[in-house]
């Protein structure tokens, strides 16, 4: 073998030296019984250098000493085992005004490079047989030496590396030599956005190969146009002739056989009679086996390989699954782990895949590389559809081409020759690995790196050797290139405007392959773009923006254990939490309040409920809507009084229209009729009784209350007091306010009553620049000054005017007036004209602070989880509760949240019950220990002040919380608060049990 010379990696050019070819990712068990595995992850020895010049050299050879070494775990980050830190960069390149690196070029000055020592003894199982080195990923190059000899290089590491070290294997002690370059020439088209980092953070193994291995397989179902025939084709490329054997099964049982002379490449067809289809809604897999033998006839290994039988493709314009088409329900996924960065484990990936499946969720982009094959055979069996998408980002170039920095033919990788077969060669990495996985419907060759003619050429690679439609969305900025993708793909493009290209131009299926960017409190407004794919069959679907937050966890100085985002690990330039845009949290990986509207946007069967009657119209391509069972439930006020099971037979893809038993006609008081289908049997994902599709519809309203009598007054000289039955309050007239109100003993108000207008801001508030332009709504609700206006008897009620004047300019006043009524309830009315100040309120409502044991929440509204006026499809009525503490949504930095909308009434009481209760028609509330200020000056959640209140608003209403992007997109307009003048009315009074 020849000597390892870093200098040649310097050009695009060199990107491997001694790599196998790729292939298939089958398994196998020598002579039917053995693991061929030796797994080499573990610790080694490590040492950390910020560039390559300054790594030790020669430490690959039998005789240097690292005694003076640590080790680190692989698979793993070092930047997260304390070497360098870890850099959140989203476009720009992490050396971009560090050092002047020229597209095409590596950096030299800072490029962290991390020498890895693994000694190893082989097993038995390695005698007379070939020994390979197996990666499964690292960032982004490596050099290889066994026993001091150079074994190769390889870059991409998102896919498997491999080499042959047989000739250098020994028996005994071995030593493996692992160089990791975190920037390699590649590093131009990994920029992807997301954490930077460096090391070997997929497995490493040994693999033992028989000298008659099938080395690749290729496996191809075709059915006929009814789909009652298939056939299985598989084409073995073997290292020497075999024979083999293969057995096709259907629950254990052998559906066929056949077999081959021997050859080195094998072909065998499998004909099945009515085959079971493969589809994320039945993931059947049959099971190939195959008996490997030699020329000799010796068994020299054994192959288990799952095998779906389905037809994807692009038929008259549209993406057919089995002849029907298909809808995609998607969300891009990251690698991810807070932990573990992008080692992710297979518990992780398995919690993530469980819940996707849980919450409607049919498909991935596995954005923007190839992931661990852990999740495409997972993928397979529990049914999730699949965009593989190619390494390949080169966004920064890109960016930098726009702003001139970067001419187009230096773009990487563009048209540029010398990256054209790195570009290729992750092409091949990719199909080799991945294409017998049935979950794999679609390859895409990459994200964000405009166009050229390398990625047109990986695309028609692809078509080539694969009938897989092609994805690739930059094209969509230079049209000339657009034969690089087969489907019209957009990212965040409203719903209205992908309706308006699809009016113009529907020649191809057409996907966002990004939309609904879930950052921070976000996610409204979604249901156009369900609507939109039911309307023009061209939109099939889209993903998600993305999954989960990108967050790690590390420790502040005074030794508190915190999760960070980017500028947190001394990383500049750094994108800040914009990595935060996932639907399940980054510390547990459980589902944020928008997997609630996820889930109910995804479900298979769209649901009405309406005038006493159920429509269902079912969104399942192959099941019918009796799979599940279906349960009508009505409640009165909040508290279920009947439930009811009904049959229901809606056939995939039809609709259907059933009477709702347990339907309130004129309802005297507020009552609510839910429909909730369920699984009948448990799968593999969910056990029997998980709901996958529910809707709800309220009627009738709460009976106003009686009021007779005139309150019980107490005038003082600065104060009026109300008292009644229990209780107490105590308006200040000097400070123009409802300033106390007592049940028994309990003081409950901890701050007077008073307006408010203002939300700590989203990060969709923020993209949007909404907080500059709302701004004289923060100066309304931070400065006020109260001014009694009058006092008067009403009829059965004393009237108080307080005026209100707002910090705004022009300044405005609003009028709060409070009729007090006998009993002790009270009746609040907030008057307020937003006109002369030209721009809408962000919140209209009261709030009040209470002490903070007052924390426990029971209300009767939408629920259970957070909700806003542009997300609320995933909630529905009943009475919740939960407590103030932990109604703070762990979104990256604090913002806006834990409202829930349509509140009928709330109490907000201490562990007696003694508290405080609202009333009014479908109001808004929050109820949180921190004010809307508070909130937004924390830059992270460990940032908040120790409690010291429950803070309570009602709000008329809050704007919605937007989420078609994150850099502009703002609520839609019927979520805006109107220009006009404003009334919000709501009802108080204190209650103890
Ligand atoms: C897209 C990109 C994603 C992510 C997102 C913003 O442009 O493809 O990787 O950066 O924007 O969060």
């Amino acid at each position: 073998m020849n000597n390892f010379d870093y200098e040649k990696t310097r050009r695009p050019e060199f990107f491997q030296e001694n790599r196998l070819p790729a292939h298939s990712d089958h398994q196998w068990l020598l002579e039917g019984r053995e693991d061929p595995v030796q797994s080499l992850n573990g610790d080694w020895l490590f040492s950390y250098a910020p560039s390559v010049d300054e790594a030790p050299a020669g430490f690959y050879a039998p005789g240097f000493d690292a005694s003076a070494w640590k080790t680190i775990p692989v698979p793993a980050h070092w930047q997260l085992h304390g070497y360098g830190h870890p850099a959140y960069n989203n476009v720009q390149y992490p050396w971009d005004g560090h050092e002047a690196v020229a597209p095409g070029e590596a950096p030299r000055a800072f490029n962290p490079t991390g020498s890895y020592l693994r000694r190893f003894i082989p097993g038995e199982f390695f005698r007379g047989r070939r020994a390979i080195l197996r990666f499964e990923g690292y960032e982004s190059g490596i050099a290889v030496w066994l026993n001091g000899d150079y074994v190769g290089y390889s870059e991409d590491g998102y896919t498997t590396t491999e080499f042959d070290v047989t000739d250098l294997l020994k028996e005994g002690e071995n030593l493996l030599a692992v160089r990791v370059f975190q920037f390699t020439t590649a590093s131009w088209m990994e920029d992807q956005d997301f954490f930077r980092f460096g090391g070997i953070f997929r497995p490493v193994s040994l693999i033992a190969v028989p000298r008659a291995h099938a080395e690749d397989l290729r496996l191809t179902t075709e059915l006929s146009d009814d789909f009652s025939e298939g056939v299985l084709r598989l084409c073995v490329k073997a290292s020497a002739p075999v024979e083999i054997d293969a057995v096709l099964r259907r629950d254990g049982a052998e559906v066929c056989r056949a077999g081959s002379e021997p050859s080195t490449s094998a072909s065998v067809e499998l004909p099945v009679r009515s085959p079971r289809l493969w589809s994320a809604e039945d993931p059947f897999l049959y099971e190939l086996y195959l008996q490997i033998r030699d020329a000799e006839g010796r068994l020299t290994e054994t192959v288990t390989q799952p095998v779906g039988f389905r037809r994807f493709g692009i038929e008259n314009g549209l993406m057919l699954l089995n002849g029907k088409r298909i809808l995609f329900r998607g969300v891009n996924r990251h690698e991810f782990s807070a932990d573990r960065g992008r080692a992710v484990t297979e518990e992780e990936t398995l919690q993530d895949l469980l819940t996707m499946k849980r919450n409607n969720i049919n498909a991935i982009r596995t954005c923007h590389y190839p992931n661990r094959s852990f999740l495409y055979r997972m993928c397979d069996r529990l049914g999730i559809y699949l965009i593989d998408e190619m390494n390949v980002e080169s966004h920064g170039s890109w960016l930098m081409m726009q702003l001139g920095s970067v001419s187009p033919e230096q773009h990487v990788p563009g048209s540029r020759p010398d990256y054209r077969e790195a570009v290729l060669a992750r092409a091949e990495a990719m199909f080799e690995r991945d294409k017998n996985h049935p979950s794999v419907l679609i390859w895409s060759v990459g994200n964000e790196s405009y166009s050229g003619d390398n990625l047109l050429a990986a695309s028609n690679y692809l078509r080539r050797v694969d009938t897989r439609p092609i994805h690739y969305e930059s094209v969509i900025h230079d049209p000339g290139y657009r034969a690089t993708s087969d489907i019209f793909s957009n990212m965040y493009w409203p719903a209205e405007q992908i309706r308006e290209a699809l009016a113009k131009d529907s020649s191809r299926p057409a996907l966002s392959c990004e939309y609904g960017h879930a950052m921070g409190n976000s996610f409204g407004n979604m249901e156009r773009y369900i609507s939109l794919s039911e309307e023009v069959p061209a939109y099939q679907g889209g993903f998600i923006w993305d999954y989960i937050d990108q967050a790690l966890w590390h420790e502040l100085p005074d030794g508190r254990r915190v999760l960070g985002y980017g500028g947190d690990f001394d990383d500049r330039p750094h994108d800040g939490n914009f990595s935060g845009d996932g639907i399940v949290y980054a510390d547990d990986r459980s589902p944020s309040p928008k997997m609630a509207e996820v889930k109910a946007l995804y479900q298979g069967l769209r649901l009405t409920v309406k005038d006493g009657m159920l429509t269902v119209r079912n969104r399942y391509l192959f099941t019918p809507s009796s799979a599940f069972d279906c349960t009508v439930r009505l409640l009165r006020e909040g508290v279920q009084i009947a439930e009811q099971r009904i049959e229901t037979d809606v056939p995939p893809e039809g609709e259907g229209v059933y009477p709702l038993p347990l339907w309130p006609e004129a309802p005297d008081t507020l009552c609510a009729v839910t429909v909730s289908f369920t699984l009948k049997k448990d799968t593999p994902w969910a056990k029997a009784g998980h709901e996958v599709a529910f809707a709800s519809c309220e009627l009738g309203s709460l009976p106003r209350p009686d009021r007779t009598g005139f309150p019980d007054l107490v005038q003082g000289g600065m104060n009026l007091g109300v008292r009644f039955d229990g209780g107490e309050y105590l308006f200040s007239g000097v400070m123009a306010s409802l300033i106390s109100c007592r049940t028994g003993e309990k003081e409950l108000l901890q701050s007077p009553v008073r307006p408010c207008f203002w939300r700590a801001p989203t990060d969709n508030d923020r993209g949007a620049n909404l907080p500059m332009e709302l701004g004289q709504w923060k100066l309304a609700d931070l400065y006020q000054k109260a001014e009694p206006v009058s006092m008067t008897p009403g009829q059965n009620c004393l009237e108080v005017l307080l005026r209100y004047h707002l910090g705004t300019t022009p300044a405005i006043s609003c009028d709060l007036l409070y009729r007090v009524y006998d009993g002790g309830e009270l009746e609040l009315e907030l008057r307020a004209d937003p006109t002369p100040v030209g721009r809408p309120m962000p919140v209209f409502g009261l709030t009040f602070r209470m002490d903070p044991r007052f924390d426990r929440v029971r209300y009767l509204g939408l629920g259970p989880d957070e909700n806003y006026s542009d997300r609320r499809s995933g909630v529905r009525p009943g009475i919740w509760e939960y407590r103030a503490g932990e109604n703070l949504s762990r979104y990256l930095k604090p913002q806006e949240c834990g409202a829930r909308t349509g509140v009928h009434w709330a109490e907000v009481t201490d562990e007696e019950g003694a508290g405080i209760r609202l009333e009014g028609e479908g109001f808004e509330l929050s109820v949180l220990p921190w004010t809307a200020a508070e909130l937004e000056s924390a830059g992270h959640v460990y940032e908040l002040p120790p409690v010291t209140s429950t803070v309570v608003r009602a709000h008329l209403a809050q704007m919605g919380v937007a989420g078609d992007d994150s850099w502009g997109a703002r609520p839609a307009p019927e979520y805006m608060l109107p220009l006009e003048p404003l009334c919000f009315r709501l009802r108080m009074k204190p209650v103890h049990r």
